[in-house]
């Protein structure tokens, strides 16, 4: 823990009680002054922290951004959450940032997130729709020893992750609409975008993007028909940080699980919260076009369609829409 999330904790544990200068500064073994420095950082970053001479500091209300220090209180991860996060108040895109960040080399688990991006992209070259604290837009660095083919299963596992936290959160009823589409009754809650660096046979970085519109209000016109947020579908505001956590902790555990015993559980679990499976579909998969039932996601995480004159076909990537 560094000497601000510790002092964190401490105004936590007494928050609305006053806590003197010379009890925080025996307790972080800093002078009062580094102890008035960080105070000032936390107000800077929306923290209400009242100070008075005498009294000392007293902690009101914690801040709404998605800081490192919030996204870390009582997470239990070993990599997620654990290694580098970068919060940024602005962003022209958090993928974008983490690419360069990757290929400078930092290690797995680091991570960009940003309270409002200024070109936030989606899947097809689409803008994503990134308001300043309507929603979580955030990105995490991999380095997965899989061969490039099988990355598409690790956007299977966090899509799983996302769509089990918004339920545990919000208890929404999230289904994930292939591949990639977290969803509720149709509407797009939430996206992952991700992006490949590889060699024929190995990979260098997989970027997992993702976007949750968890405060959102008002959609632009163009996805106002298609999009929702947790705020229209439950009426209440959310927290982003315990949600970002709360993911961290299911991705690491399900990254763990691909790690030693493969993806059959995930791609288990991913079959039973999807909403795409067992539905007429049509797909616009990159220049060709199907229409058929959607049966299942194999153990690649191809999706199985049988069409009207009954052929299969397995799709890798695409376009779903429902029909
Ligand atoms: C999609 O559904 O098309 C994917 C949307 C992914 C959006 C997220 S927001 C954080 C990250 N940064 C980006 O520019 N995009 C992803």
């Amino acid at each position: 823990m560094t000497t601000r999330e510790r002092l964190l904790s401490i105004l936590k544990a007494h928050r609305g009680k006053w806590v003197s200068g010379e009890h925080l500064s025996s307790e972080l073994r800093v002078s009062r002054s580094a102890v008035w420095k960080h105070v000032s950082w936390l107000k800077c970053k929306d923290y209400i922290i009242e100070s008075m001479p005498k009294k000392g500091y007293r902690l009101k209300e914690a801040s709404s951004r998605m800081l490192p220090e919030e996204i870390r209180e009582g997470l239990e991860n070993n990599v997620f959450g654990k290694r580098e996060i970068i919060h940024m108040d602005e962003v022209d895109s958090t993928n974008r940032m983490a690419k360069d960040l990757a290929i400078r080399g930092v290690p797995e688990g680091a991570l960009v997130i940003a309270e409002k991006q200024t070109r936030g992209r989606g899947r097809m070259d689409r803008d994503w729709f990134s308001p300043p604290g309507g929603g979580i837009y955030m990105t995490i660095v991999l380095r997965p020893s899989l061969p490039p083919a099988e990355a598409p299963k690790i956007t299977l596992l966090t899509g799983v992750a996302l769509a089990e936290s918004l339920r545990e959160i919000s208890r929404i009823e999230a289904r994930i609409k292939w591949p990639n589409d977290i969803v509720i009754k149709g509407k797009k809650l939430a996206g992952i975008l991700t992006e490949l660096s590889a060699e024929i046979d190995a990979i260098n970085f997989v970027l997992i993007g993702i976007g949750v519109n968890v405060n959102t209000g008002e959609f632009p016109e163009s996805v106002q028909e298609t999009a929702t947020s947790l705020l229209i579908e439950t009426g209440q505001h959310f927290s982003r940080a315990p949600l970002v956590r709360d993911f961290l902790s299911r991705f690491e555990a399900f990254y763990d699980e691909s790690k030693g015993r493969g993806f059959d559980g995930i791609i288990r679990r991913w079959n039973g919260l999807t909403d795409t499976v067992g539905r007429k579909v049509r797909i616009d998969a990159v220049g060709r076009e199907y229409t058929g039932e959607a049966l299942r996601v194999d153990t690649d995480g191809a999706l199985i369609i049988r069409d009207e004159r009954g052929s299969l076909h397995r799709i890798v990537s695409g376009d779903v829409s429902l029909i």
